[in-house]
């Protein structure tokens, strides 16, 4: 039995996973995982280390000494800030090709478990309620339809100020997702005691207001 409560946020890519997990820890004061940062940073230094996305051994070896740090929702990777860089479509498709083998998986199990501090925590990503924290208090589940989701993250890189098109960005997100629900390790699914939540047709602080209603409710 765990003392500190963990409250878990998954779901498929531009769910809102990030931004509804960021203020739900802000409301409550608890500390925040952002799993996919993970996967992402180890994509970033897979690039600049020029290690293959397909060579499992040699990323198990850089993701075990791979220098990063979260600070107050920076990034940080061999000291240098890179919160806007590994948030890139590329980054973020890169992420996903090596998320999917399980020895990489295994390397960053204790890295997100850290994260477990009074007096709480909200982690978001894939595999939250179903793998890192199992014992989670409450698991929540985002969904939204795809288009949403494409909208969504299409005006999130314009205003990052990448480039991006938006047929391309539904190939994209389809394609993730399907890679992230059909892989072997941890794949992308609601734990069977999470709650569904589908945001297509809720604002930000609609989305954030059921979690917290749900958490104070149990
Ligand atoms: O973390 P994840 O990829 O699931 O999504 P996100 O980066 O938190 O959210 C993608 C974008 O959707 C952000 O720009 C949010 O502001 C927006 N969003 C929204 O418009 N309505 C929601 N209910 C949730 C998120
Ligand atoms: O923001 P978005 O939902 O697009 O992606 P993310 O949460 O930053 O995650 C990027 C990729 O990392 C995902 O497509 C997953 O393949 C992988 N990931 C994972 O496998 N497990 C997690 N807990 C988080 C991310």
């Amino acid at each position: 039995y765990h003392q500190t409560p963990v409250i878990t946020i998954d779901g498929p890519t531009a769910s809102g996973k990030g931004t509804v997990a960021a203020l739900v820890a802000a409301r409550l004061g608890f500390h925040l995982l952002d799993s996919g940062a993970l996967y992402r940073l180890a994509a970033l230094a897979s690039l600049r280390y020029d290690v293959a996305p397909d060579a499992a051994d040699a990323l198990v070896a850089l993701v075990d000494d791979l220098h990063i740090t979260f600070r107050e929702g920076l990034a940080q990777l061999d000291g240098v800030d890179v919160s806007d860089d590994i948030r890139a479509e590329a980054i973020g498709n890169r992420a996903s090709a090596i998320a999917v083998h399980q020895p990489v998986r295994a390397a960053l199990v204790a890295r997100q478990r850290a994260f477990r501090k009074q007096p709480g925590l909200v982690a978001d990503g894939r595999d939250m309620g179903t793998v890192i924290f199992p014992d989670a208090a409450l698991k929540v589940f985002l969904t939204a339809s795809v288009e949403a989701r494409a909208e969504r993250r299409y005006k999130q890189l314009i205003q990052k100020g990448f480039s991006a098109n938006m047929d391309d960005l539904l190939r994209d997100l389809r394609e993730r997702d399907a890679r992230d629900t059909n892989r072997a390790a941890a794949p992308l699914k609601p734990a069977a005691d999470a709650k569904l939540l589908d945001t297509s047709a809720l604002s930000i602080d609609e989305a954030v207001d059921q979690v917290v209603q749900w958490y104070g409710a149990q």
